[in-house]
């Protein structure tokens, strides 16, 4: 069975469901959100996580803000004010996954472009649509990454960081798409799956996912992943992005970095796996890219357990930013830059990137 992160609900009167991941792999507990306060909150206590998710949601949030404005009978200028002021709230829910922001502004545009005069139902539907469409092109594009992901994955084991499949986006996933893709046509290796501290994002979601796939995966605390990699059973590392700047520098989960390195030490090649919707290009290298920070409380009582004194500090940055040059190549939905320069990325992206034909 492949999960379902969240699922839009009846017409653009409806209202986005999503299954909560914070919940994940006690229970299976869908989450309705009816109102944009809901869904931010959500963003931000990671219910629902991951860039490309965070995305769609995001598109579905200004959908939800409509919503908000059709109930509250405003007019158009209210209700359009009320939509691009919901837009900010959503897109700042979480500052690192350039996608939320990316899909946001998509949805913004399409409002941009209705007649003033119109009201919020029509708002209210043409965001839906759009929502939808980001939506139904993830779920494609993941098909895509995964396709080529698994024509360079080299034979052996592979080691994945946090998680990146389906409860990470609108379809099979970024990183874990090609893990599955491979495994889907035919080829058999082991999955190591690091448990990704504090929030357990891969013990907890990425190996329930291989879980209710079939495919056999072995969890390792983060900390054995140099032993891992020193035994010779990882052929390949494989992770997600949050935001890559235009030199390749790629946020992703914190310990990335760190994985990278030791990935290189060891000689095994570290592929980064992102849809172009992750691409910022704005940003001309790493060190540009915001870091999100979190709450004490998950490193010093990690799933509700203490697991440090009371008094003590904590450091809890989400993200960390792994350079281009520690990156084998970056497995997009049109194909893997490789190597990993500015130029090559650019070439990759110059058709334009996702919606941007679409949307202006
Ligand atoms: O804090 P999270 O769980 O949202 O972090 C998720 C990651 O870092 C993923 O690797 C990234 O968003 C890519 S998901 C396809």
């Amino acid at each position: 069975m492949i999960p379902v992160a969240l699922r839009w609900i009846g017409d653009a009167a409806g209202h986005l469901e999503l299954l909560d991941q914070t919940l994940l792999p006690g229970s299976c507990t869908w989450l309705a959100c009816r109102d944009v306060p809901t869904l931010v909150e959500a963003i931000k206590s990671l219910r629902v996580r991951g860039a490309p998710a965070i995305g769609i949601a995001g598109a579905y949030g200004l959908a939800l803000a409509a919503g908000e404005a059709m109930r509250g009978a405003l007019d158009a200028d209210r209700a359009r004010a009320h939509v691009l002021a919901r837009g900010e709230e959503l897109a700042t829910a979480r500052p690192t996954a350039v996608n939320l922001r990316w899909a946001v502004d998509r949805c913004l545009r399409v409002v941009e472009r209705l007649p003033s005069q119109v009201g919020p139902e029509d708002v209210a539907a043409a965001v839906l649509a759009e929502a939808r469409t980001i939506h139904e092109e993830d779920r494609r594009l993941c098909d895509a990454i995964g396709r080529h992901g698994a024509a360079v994955l080299p034979e052996g084991g592979v080691l994945t960081h946090c998680n990146t499949g389906a409860l990470a986006t609108g379809g099979t996933g970024t990183a874990l798409a090609v893990i599955t893709a491979a495994w889907d046509a035919g080829r058999r290796f082991e999955v190591f799956a690091d448990e990704t501290r504090p929030l357990f994002q891969g013990s907890r979601l990425t190996a329930w996912e291989l879980v209710q796939r079939g495919i056999p995966v072995t969890v390792l605390c983060d900390s054995a992943a140099a032993h891992l990699l020193a035994t010779g059973r990882v052929a390949a590392c494989v992770v997600g992005a949050d935001r890559i700047a235009a030199n390749g520098d790629t946020a992703n989960k914190i310990g990335t970095y760190g994985l990278a390195i030791l990935a290189q030490a060891h000689g095994v090649p570290f592929y980064v796996a992102a849809p172009s919707s992750t691409f910022d290009l704005t940003i001309a290298a790493g060190g540009d890219i915001p870091i999100e920070e979190r709450g004490a409380a998950e490193v010093l009582a990690p799933l509700g357990a203490r697991a440090a004194p009371e008094g003590a500090l904590a450091f809890n940055p989400a993200f960390d930013v792994t350079a281009a040059r520690l990156i084998r190549g970056i497995i997009t939905e049109r194909g893997v830059i490789d190597p990993v320069t500015p130029q090559g990325i650019r070439a990759m992206l110059a058709a334009g990137q996702l919606g941007t034909t679409a949307a202006g």
